[in-house]
């Protein structure tokens, strides 16, 4: 491969991203990640201690982030967000919807509590943050990538709320992508499997049951085992860099290859 070709797949140098959830699993190996690769970052994330971690791993590496905490249920945050990393940086290239919750309940034990908490981290926050930064990534011809799930692809008894709210991301990622298109905004999703953070322990499950439940992994996943939250902030990375430049609209699994099994 030629080195200019080789550059392209890896960097994402000077780019300005703004990514959700960086305190935490998937968001926080993508902002590392990020760094390596040359990107300016604004993190949030509620956790403002484990954020200021992440945010020391990435300084390790080279990039000095923005910290824009808070929780991004609430609008004036979440319109703050924004504007302090436009104001920041004067650009924003990449926009990472990481953060998010998972829940446990079916039809008949959930109720309208855990529904309207689901939906308003999982889907309304990432509406609502996306609408406000579209503006600036028209101007950079920039990108967003969404964390989605197989939960939004495949269908789980026991999560429902869950997958719902991923369905609508996906759902989300495809219509925004023809929006913007014109415009030379990309916009994908991708859609893990079950990766080691702390979502499911955060969700209920406690020491025991989670390790029988990623014991299990090894047969609901094709590869053999739970993924790996640097494996899913690599496929984040490919798609917000210029190796993905032909590349909208699409809901990528990274899943050890979950979404095509049929369970017999
Ligand atoms: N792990 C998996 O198996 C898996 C599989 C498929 C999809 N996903 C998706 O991957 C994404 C990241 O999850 P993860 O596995 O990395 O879980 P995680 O370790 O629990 O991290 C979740 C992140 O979301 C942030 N967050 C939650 N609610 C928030 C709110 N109201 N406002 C602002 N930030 C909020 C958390 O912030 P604080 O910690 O600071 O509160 C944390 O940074 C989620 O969208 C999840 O649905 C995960």
């Amino acid at each position: 491969m030629a080195t200019e070709d080789a550059f392209k797949v890896t960097s994402l140098r000077d780019k300005v991203a703004l990514i959700t959830g960086a305190s935490s699993g998937i968001g926080a190996a993508t902002s590392v990640l990020f760094a390596k690769l040359g990107a300016r970052l604004a993190l949030n994330g509620r956790d403002v201690e484990n954020l200021a971690d992440v945010a020391r791993q990435c300084a390790d590496r080279g990039a000095e982030p923005l910290l824009v905490p808070g929780d991004l249920t609430d609008d004036e945050t979440v319109r703050k967000t924004v504007e302090r990393t436009v104001a920041h940086f004067g650009r924003l290239d990449v926009l990472v919807n990481s953060a998010g919750i998972l829940a446990m309940g079916s039809i008949e034990t959930t109720d309208l509590e855990q529904y309207d908490k689901v939906m308003n981290v999982n889907v309304r926050s990432v509406y609502h943050l996306t609408h406000l930064c579209v503006p600036h990534l028209i101007r950079t011809k920039g990108s967003i990538v969404s964390v989605s799930s197989v939960n939004g692809q495949r269908s789980f008894p026991g999560v429902l709320a869950y997958c719902m709210s991923k369905s609508a991301i996906d759902q989300f990622t495809r219509c925004v992508a023809l929006e913007l298109a014109s415009k030379q905004v990309r916009v994908n999703s991708v859609c893990p499997g079950v990766i080691i953070t702390e979502v499911h322990k955060r969700a209920g499950l406690d020491a025991d049951e989670y390790a029988k439940f990623l014991e299990r992994c090894k047969t609901t996943h094709a590869l053999g085992r739970p993924g790996e939250a640097d494996e899913v902030a690599h496929a984040i990375a490919f798609l917000a860099s210029d190796a993905a430049t032909f590349i909208t609209g699409v809901n990528l699994p990274v899943d050890g290859g979950r979404h095509a099994m049929c369970p017999r």
